[in-house]
């Protein structure tokens, strides 16, 4: 019996769960299906390059980190311009795409990405395609969906770093500052900072005031608290400051955010406050998934394949109030996910004496 045929792409930046989505995928949908693995990204589409995945191959990486499929975020289908807009995908590029899709007579195809990534899915569903989106990112900024699976693995790694940060912080008396990713929202630097016992969380939604810090680190100080560890989120801003890039106008899609932590240090140690800056950067992308994102990746990947089945396209798989569901795709690449600073987490730890900056 001839096999019906779905595609998977993964894009964006790499993310730990993303081979073990594929994986439960391929083996959700193994006997009905052939699945074909696009190489990095939507570009296979273009140039027709990609793989027929077999589960005992992907099997045997479920839990290894990055992607089986590589990945790219910059190229012919970045969804956004430098600073953050979304752009419409060139003609002959969707026209490219479409061809690439019927000439192998794709019922589908499941798009593991984040924002941008699905921005995308979402041009490409508006041209005819039939889209399944799973949400994938470490930033856990995307709309939809209260987890996005990588981010809980993100988190564990700052968390580890912060417990690491704490004890040198604690000999020699220092303020020491992590500052970890999240583009635009603060999602890992608010979880890993409860987490890894920041006495400062601060985070892009809540802008800071410097001079709020100094007082809070002093106070601290005349009640004994000779050091202070502080989580700071790479979109970080002072109130009335700007964003702090560490690369603008280069290869990727986007202009780079780094260095609002560093930022931070060199104005405390310029007020005599004794402060060092420690940049987590792509350490929080690597490595396997942990027990609880394994779980999710697995619940997102049969939850994709089920929807390929019973074809219920056009939706990205979400995750809300416990369960795995589905969502609108485009509802889903309307906004992205930010912190409420009116949640109870932020309104609780702040009465638990969390500083926020503000
Ligand atoms: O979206 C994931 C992310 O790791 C962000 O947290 C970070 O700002 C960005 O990607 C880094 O991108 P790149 O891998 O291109 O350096």
């Amino acid at each position: 019996m001839r096999k019906r045929k779905v595609g998977i792409i993964t894009g964006g930046g790499d993310c730990p769960g993303l081979n073990t989505v594929i994986d439960s995928l391929v083996k959700s949908l193994k006997n009905e299906y052939e699945i074909y693995g696009f190489i990095k990204s939507y570009e296979g589409m273009l140039n027709g390059e990609y793989i027929v995945l077999d589960s005992a191959f992907t099997g045997l990486h479920k839990f290894m980190g990055g992607t089986i499929l590589k990945s790219v975020n910059q190229g012919n289908f970045s969804g956004k311009t430098k600073d953050g807009q979304k752009v419409a995908l060139k003609p002959e590029v969707l026209k490219q795409t479409l061809k690439t899709y019927n000439e192998l007579g794709l019922e589908a195809l499941v798009v593991l990405g984040g924002d941008g990534t699905l921005s995308v899915a979402f041009q490409l569903q508006q041209a005819g395609l039939n889209i399944i989106g799973v949400p994938k990112s470490i930033d856990n900024d995307v709309f939809g969906t209260e987890l996005t699976f990588g981010f809980l693995t993100a988190v564990e790694i700052a968390k580890e770093a912060l417990d690491k940060l704490e004890t040198t912080a604690r000999s020699h008396e220092r303020v020491m500052i992590l500052e970890v990713m999240g583009r635009n929202s603060g999602w890992i630097g608010l979880y890993s900072g409860l987490a890894g016992g920041a006495n400062v969380i601060l985070i892009p939604e809540i802008p800071y005031d410097f001079e709020k810090i100094y007082e809070f680190i002093n106070s601290r100080r005349a009640l004994d608290k000779t050091h202070t560890l502080i989580v700071i989120s790479e979109g970080a801003t002072r109130k009335g400051g700007s964003k702090v890039y560490s690369k603008t106008g280069g290869l990727s899609s986007e202009n780079l955010l780094g260095g609002a932590g560093e930022l931070l240090a060199s104005e405390l140690n310029h007020r005599k406050i004794d402060s060092r800056a420690t940049r987590l950067g792509h350490v929080q992308r690597g490595g396997s998934p942990t027990g609880y994102d394994r779980i999710l990746s697995i619940q997102m990947g049969m939850a994709a394949a089920d929807m390929v089945v019973k074809k219920q396209y056009n939706f990205m798989v979400s995750f809300q109030e416990g369960k795995i569901s589905k969502t609108n795709l485009e509802f889903a690449v309307k906004d992205v996910k930010k912190v409420n600073p009116e949640s109870s987490l932020i309104v609780s730890s702040k009465k638990m004496g969390v500083f926020y900056g503000d």
